[in-house]
């Protein structure tokens, strides 16, 4: 019998019948993630039942045996790309790259048809034409590698035309400290996977098909929690030891798929967006020094939730909604004005949401002494207007978090939707 993990929602599991070649022998139980359907509509009931731990936590049964980590599949084939509403993997690459000189819409096309030959590959567990043996040995481990297009890749290729409201310029923020050159490029790549060696392999096959068509313009490499290093699934840490990912939209909820993908419907020229969305990426530096330096009590001000179990300082559990009116015996907010869950809230944004889907990062220690780690922030949705760039806007005037983090890259990027079977991701752009 094999295990079959929730569909676009990718959140709940269900017992099915069918397997996926190519993840290794001897494998008696799969599970498989992601793509669209049957398996993907029960996964997401079981997932808003269990989903006590927010999208990120619900893994959605119990702990996985060790066995099921390397052989549970992302489905490379579905209405959206994988890598969306797939359970926070443990290990990722965010890969942008800039198209060579010369290189235009033609060479991209057949880049795109490349990259979604190999990716589809690597997500089945199967090596690739030339494999370099990496990832031998290991199932796909819930590999997935997901596509986008930044704002200047319909300059290089000639589609300007095409080009969607929703990939002009972010505007600037007070607090941004952003390097130029880790930011924005022509297509960006998200791999991950919950093996480290998997997703080097798919990260090496990625930048090898590139060829002399694409050149890397900036790398960053991110890790989760490992699934099964917690008694029972649970939302995912960062780094500043927080419970992060509960205010997340919940796949299944009535609005989830308005708020993060782009409808069909739109005008003509961005039709080939319909199933996507986009992803807004900031490499978000930690000032994890004088964080730590904070007693307990004030940090969990700054955020409005306690660090132990993520519970709003409002009271109850984890999953409770934020009172945002609750005061104490002398009036004050037991959720202050200023902290950033409540700052960030979509109560206090107009509806305004998005799917944080994140990985930490550490790059070592800087020339002055302090870790180089943080949140290797993705944000998800249908329109970063009306979802990254007004929360964003508000906690840049006044998040108590603010003093403790530095914004210091920035892309943002159109993710089409997912493929049919013989169709590469980007087709609809480049060859209609
Ligand atoms: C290093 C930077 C950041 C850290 C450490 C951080 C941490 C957190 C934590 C701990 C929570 C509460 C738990 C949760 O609901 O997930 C939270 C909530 C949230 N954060 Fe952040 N965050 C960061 C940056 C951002 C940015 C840049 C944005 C968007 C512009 C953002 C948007 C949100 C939203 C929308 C919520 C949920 C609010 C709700 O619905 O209750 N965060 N964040």
């Amino acid at each position: 019998m094999s295990k079959k993990t929730g569909g676009s929602g990718a959140v709940g599991t269900t017992e099915a019948g069918s397997t996926v070649p190519g993840a290794g022998s001897g494998v008696s139980r799969r599970r498989l993630i992601g793509g669209a359907g049957a398996a993907g509509a029960a996964g997401l009931v079981l997932g808003a039942a269990g989903g006590a731990g927010g999208y990120a936590a619900t893994r959605g049964d119990e702990p996985a045996a060790l066995t099921t980590i390397g052989t549970t599949v992302a489905m490379f084939h579905g209405k959206h790309q994988a890598g969306i509403t797939t359970p926070l993997q443990a290990r990722g690459h965010l890969v942008a790259f800039d198209l060579a000189a010369g290189a235009g819409r033609r060479e991209a096309a057949a880049l795109m048809r490349r990259w979604s030959a190999v990716a589809e590959r690597l997500m089945a567990g199967e090596p690739t034409g030339d494999d370099t043996g990496v990832a031998r040995d290991a199932g796909p481990s819930s590999l997935t590698v997901t596509f986008g297009f930044g704002r200047a890749f319909f300059t290089r290729t000639g589609l300007e035309a095409r080009r969607p409201a929703g990939l002009d310029p972010l505007p600037a923020f007070s607090s941004d400290h952003l390097d130029a050159q880790r930011s924005d490029g022509d297509i960006w790549v998200q791999i991950g996977a919950d093996d480290a060696l998997v997703a080097f392999h798919a990260l090496r096959a990625v930048q090898r098909e590139a060829g002399a068509t694409a050149r890397v313009r900036w790398q960053m490499n991110g890790f989760n929690r490992t699934p099964g290093a917690t008694a029972r699934p649970m939302t995912a840490r960062n780094l500043m030891g927080q419970i992060d990912g509960t205010g997340n939209p919940k796949p299944g909820e009535s609005d989830f798929d308005q708020r993060i993908f782009v409808p069909a419907g739109g005008p003509a020229a961005h039709e080939w967006l319909a199933g996507g969305s986009y992803a807004v990426v900031r490499r978000i530096r930690m000032l994890l020094d004088d964080w730590e330096q904070l007693p307990v009590d004030r940090q969990e001000r700054v955020i409005g939730r306690r660090k132990a179990d993520g519970a709003p300082l409002s009271g109850g559990s984890e999953t409770t909604e934020m009172d945002l009116d609750k005061a104490d015996a002398d009036g004050r907010l037991l959720i202050p004005d200023n902290a950033h869950a409540r700052i960030s809230s979509p109560e206090k944004n107009g509806g305004a949401a998005m799917l944080r889907r994140p990985f930490s990062y550490h790059d070592g220690i800087s020339d002055d002494g302090t870790p180089d780690a943080g949140l290797l922030f993705v944000c998800w949705q249908a329109d970063p207007f009306k979802g990254f760039v007004p929360v964003q806007r508000k906690l840049d005037r006044g998040d108590a978090l603010s003093p403790f983090i530095r914004h210091e890259s920035s892309g943002l990027f159109a993710v089409p939707g997912g493929v049919a079977a013989g169709e590469y991701v980007g087709q609809r752009l480049l060859e209609a």
